[in-house]
Parts: C-alpha cells; sequence; structure tokens
C-alpha cells in the first residue's frame, strides 16, 4: 500500500468534482419521481422522496458534499457489511461461513426461497436478510444490552461520530411489521442455524438496521474499507485487512441485491444499498462515498443515487474491472 501522504487527494482523483456535482444533482435528482419510498416499515414512508445528497471523503480528511446531505436516514441493510465485520473479529472465518454462504441469490432481499431448496438450507450470503439476520445470532456479548452496546460501539468508532444512536422509533415500526423476518428467523432456527432465542436475535438485526446516519457517515465507514480496514483519519487498523477483503467482495456481488450485477457493470465499485435510500460505495485505495435519496427502484436501490454514481464513474472511469 502507498504512504498515505503518497494517496492522491479528492480533487486530484477527481478533479472539477464540485462543478460537475451541481449539474449532475439537478439532472439525477428528476430520476426521484420514477421511485418510491419505501412503505413495508411504516416510519419509512416518512423519507423525502425528492431529497437526493452525496458526500466524499479522502484518506487526507479532505470532504466535498451537494445535495440534501442534512438528510438523516437509517442505515437499513448497509449496516449488514459492518456487522458482518463484527462477527468475523469476534467468531474468525471458519465459524461465519459454517452460518451463511458466499454466494448471490438472484432473489430479492427478503426472500426465502433458497433457504428450503438448496441444502445444507443456511443463507446464501450475509447480506440478504437470512443472512443479516444470522449473522447478528454471532455478535458477541456479556447479555443482549452488551451486544447492543458494542454493535453501536463498532459503528461510532467506524464514523468517528459519538453522537450516533439507535432510532427506536424505526425499531419499533420494524418489530411491528416482522412478520417475514420473523418467519425466517424460525427457519433458520429449526435448521439450527440460529442456537439462540429468535426475539434476541431480531432484537439485534432491527436495531442495527435502525441506527441514525447521514452520507457523512457512510462515507467515513466506506474511507476505512477503501484502506483495507485502516483509518487514515485516526490513523488506526480498526479492522483487519483480511475481513474487509471479504466485505468488499460481497459488496460486489450482493450489496445492490438482485442489481448487483447491473451495477457491477454500469458503476463498477463495491458498494452497499438500504431500504431508507443509503449507498455506501468507495474508490479502492483512496475515497469513502456515502450517497442518500429515498426514492427506490423496483430492487430495492436508490434510484437517483444509482442515477448520480453512474454518472460519476463514467465521467472519471472509477471502475474497478
Ligand atoms: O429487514 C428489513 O426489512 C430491513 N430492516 C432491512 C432491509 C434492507 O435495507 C434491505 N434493502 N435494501
Amino acid at each position: 500500500m502507498l504512504p498515505m501522504n503518497a494517496l492522491p487527494t479528492l480533487h486530484e482523483r477527481l478533479p472539477r468534482l464540485t462543478e460537475h456535482l451541481e449539474q449532475w444533482i439537478i439532472e439525477s435528482k428528476k430520476q426521484c419521481q420514477h421511485g418510491k419510498v419505501a412503505s413495508y416499515i411504516p416510519e419509512l414512508a416518512k423519507g423525502n422522496a425528492k431529497a437526493l445528497g452525496i458526500h466524499f471523503i479522502d484518506a487526507h480528511g479532505n470532504e466535498t458534499s451537494a445535495g440534501d446531505t442534512d438528510t438523516v436516514f437509517t442505515l437499513q441493510s448497509i449496516s449488514k457489511v459492518f456487522t458482518l465485520l463484527l462477527a468475523l473479529m469476534d467468531n474468525g472465518e471458519e465459524l461465519v461461513f459454517n452460518k451463511v454462504g458466499m454466494e448471490p441469490t438472484g432473489d430479492s432481499f427478503n426472500s426465502m426461497l433458497k433457504l428450503e431448496l438448496v441444502q445444507p438450507g443456511i443463507p446464501f450470503n450475509p447480506l440478504i436478510n437470512a443472512g443479516a439476520i444470522a449473522i447478528s445470532s454471532l455478535i458477541h456479548g456479556s447479555s443482549q444490552s452488551d451486544k447492543l452496546e458494542r454493535v453501536l460501539r463498532f459503528f461510532r468508532m467506524l464514523t468517528g461520530n459519538e453522537n450516533l444512536q439507535y432510532n427506536e422509533t424505526v425499531f419499533e415500526s420494524e418489530l411491528q411489521s416482522a412478520d417475514l423476518n420473523r418467519s425466517m428467523a424460525y427457519f433458520l432456527k429449526d435448521n439450527g442455524v440460529l442456537e439462540q432465542s429468535v426475539d434476541d436475535v431480531l432484537d439485534i438485526y432491527f436495531h442495527h438496521c435502525s441506527i441514525d446516519a447521514t452520507c457523512k457517515d457512510l462515507a467515513r465507514m466506506g474511507l476505512t474499507l477503501a484502506n483495507n480496514g485502516y483509518d487514515p483519519i485516526q490513523q488506526k487498523q480498526l479492522i483487519p485487512k483480511r475481513y474487509v477483503q471479504i466485505a468488499k467482495s460481497f459488496m460486489v456481488t450482493c450489496g445492490m441485491y438482485n442489481a448487483s450485477g447491473q451495477f457491477a457493470i454500469q458503476v463498477g465499485l463495491p458498494a452497499k444499498s438500504g431500504v431508507s435510500g443509503g449507498i455506501l460505495t468507495l474508490i479502492p485505495g483512496t475515497i469513502g462515498i456515502g450517497v442518500i435519496g429515498p426514492a427506490l427502484n423496483s430492487k430495492g436501490n436508490s434510484i437517483a443515487g444509482v442515477n448520480l454514481l453512474e454518472k460519476l464513474s463514467q465521467h472519471y472511469d472509477l471502475s474497478m474491472f
């Protein structure tokens, strides 16, 4: 890896970014009218369908943002990348991959179809709901509240934001509309994937989905992934490189659900989306990027956010492939 002071700055890597963003935000916002805010969790239906914002941070701490970057949203599925990392740090690779597989499903994020169809009946990957529920059961802690505290502490450490909190209103709303996730969890318990009480595991899962954040927080976490687990701002290795390599591989193959192939072709960067409209992505080695745009396309990804990232990637030739 290059020494930090040799890494290109944001403005060297993406010249005239601020100017371009102004125009691209206007253009991409037009996509919002073709999307819909998630409503299967009632609290998420309150998201602003017209919002679109993006934030960038480089290894030197330079930041740029554009659009509605003050929008606060819950991490939802974006949190799954980081609970996977915490579970890997707590348990190691072997145990984690006894509980979840390494393959994309091609199905929607909340499908349980393959759980029954394909033996040994473990979730295909840790980023679909069934997989993330299994991962939630692997987080260590001396008690339920200790586990919740450890999860929140991990996110605070990675964002450098001590004010990060669980949004209990969204959490309650998730809990009230959890029939499908609950049935998946019982199925996993019957298969021997879950060993604890379904309620306790879902409590962890819904809580980590319900952490309030902004696209600045996403960019900050993306920066550490971009630098293989080393946080250049705190100048600390926060996550072992091997685990970040695993997480980024899942982001490429499964991070945008059953639109991950299309995203790899159109944008070509590791990314993870959530149903509240966030997208965390990164330019390997250099830059963390956070996007918010609550109006979603039919696959559950931010419609304007994906459009904006396509423009960015194509203009600066950012694809890894
Ligand atoms: O399980 C759920 O429905 C949510 N808490 C997380 C879903 C999510 O973000 C999937 N996304 N695109």
